[in-house]
């Protein structure tokens, strides 16, 4: 059945060098301040999109001082159309932490590591990894694919006490010997495995490492594994955005609540239905109205139905229309596009005509 642990890891390494990714941008170097970037990034967005973002954030701030002391609004804007902002807000303080708790040098312990915002036990083990040698494993949704599976692993994963029977049996799994080069080898081969051979659906057990200690393979079912439970509840929602434009093409932008979906970027105002927004808007009689085409937008948990409504002259919006916006304003298309803006938002935006839609 299972081969020994040391051979486990030692197959893994070997196959990385060979076979495995060794010039994605954040490789071949110990900064743990590209490490940790590239990490976040990677988290919810794939290495494809991650690569252009990940260019141009480092190119704007080169070092973790340089991200400290840039304004948040900043931050979001870099990060506009990655999704998940809480990733961006987490980055910023996070950059300020090392900064002003920890001289500007990330830590080396996993411990230490996890107690900074938006680093988790996973990309705790990861930058420990791969920027310090750290015997620590990592256990991102490609790694526990590829462990529960080696492992014949099917203990439900939405139990507590089943994920850290797991993360024990990765612990056990983790080179021994040769850190400095073995823990950065090791843990991107898992990650390599997972993203190419390992896949959901038919994995391409022929070509893996693994195969001769692989239980579910001998078993003949891989794809069994992960066994997960627990169901997360889709729910939908309708927002109707007013896209208020004065005569001179600006358009009116409120800053999102700190907390929900979109915090802190730069929205429309925003109403739970056509009803509400009309009766916003009928103080600013003599604006010329019209419906654009809606569409949904897909969030973790939740499917939002949007449906703008451009609506060119008749003045600034009542004020009780921004009561939960942290900042409104009329702003110029030169200047909404430098601000923090969700994706479908400023595809939307981007698409308006500049002037009254007589046209
Ligand atoms: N996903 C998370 N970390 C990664 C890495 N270092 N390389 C490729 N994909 C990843
Ligand atoms: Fe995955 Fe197949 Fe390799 Fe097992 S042998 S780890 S199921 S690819």
């Amino acid at each position: 059945m299972s081969g020994a642990p040391v051979a486990i890891a030692a197959q893994v390494v070997r196959w990385q060098a060979e076979h495995g990714r060794n010039q994605l941008p954040w490789q071949n170097t110990r900064d743990a301040y590209r490490v940790w970037l590239s990490e976040i990034m990677l988290q919810q967005t794939q290495v494809a999109t991650v690569r252009e973002y990940y260019a141009r954030f480092l190119a704007r701030f080169p070092d973790v001082r340089r991200l400290a002391a840039a304004p948040l609004d900043e931050v979001l804007a870099l990060w506009s159309g990655l999704g998940y902002y809480s990733r961006a807000r987490n980055l910023h303080r996070c950059a300020q932490i090392v900064v002003q708790r920890h001289g500007g040098e990330f830590p080396r312990t996993v411990a230490e590591l996890a107690a900074l915002p938006g680093i988790g036990r996973s990309t705790a083990g990861a930058i420990a990894a791969f920027c310090f040698g750290v015997r620590a494993p990592i256990m991102d949704a490609n790694v526990r694919r590829v462990l529960t599976r080696v492992l014949g692993f099917g203990a439900d994963l939405a139990e507590a006490r089943n994920e850290r029977a797991l993360w024990s049996l990765a612990e056990a799994l983790l080179p021994d010997a040769d850190l400095g080069s073995a823990m950065p080898r090791y843990t991107q081969g898992l990650m390599d495995l997972g993203a190419g051979i390992c896949l959901p659906k038919k994995p391409s057990c022929m070509l893996c490492p693994l195969q001769q200690a692989c239980v579910a393979r001998s078993a003949g079912d891989p794809e069994r594994y992960p066994v997960r439970t627990r169901r997360l509840k889709r729910s939908a929602q309708a927002w109707w955005l007013l896209l208020r434009q004065d005569e001179g093409g600006r358009l009116w932008l409120e800053r999102r609540p700190p907390a929900g979906i979109w915090a802190g970027l730069y929205c429309p105002p925003v109403y739970a239905s056509r009803h509400e927004l009309d009766a916003a808007l009928a103080p600013a009689a003599g604006s010329a109205v019209q419906d654009l085409p809606g569409f949904t937008h897909v969030l973790t948990h939740r499917d939002l139905h949007l449906h703008p409504v451009l609506a060119c002259g008749g003045g600034a919006p009542s004020a009780t229309q921004c009561a939960e916006a942290t900042a409104a304003d009329w702003f110029t298309p030169g200047e909404w596009q430098g601000l923090g803006l969700p994706a479908p938002v400023r595809r939307l935006l981007d698409g308006l005509p500049l002037a009254a839609p007589e046209n």
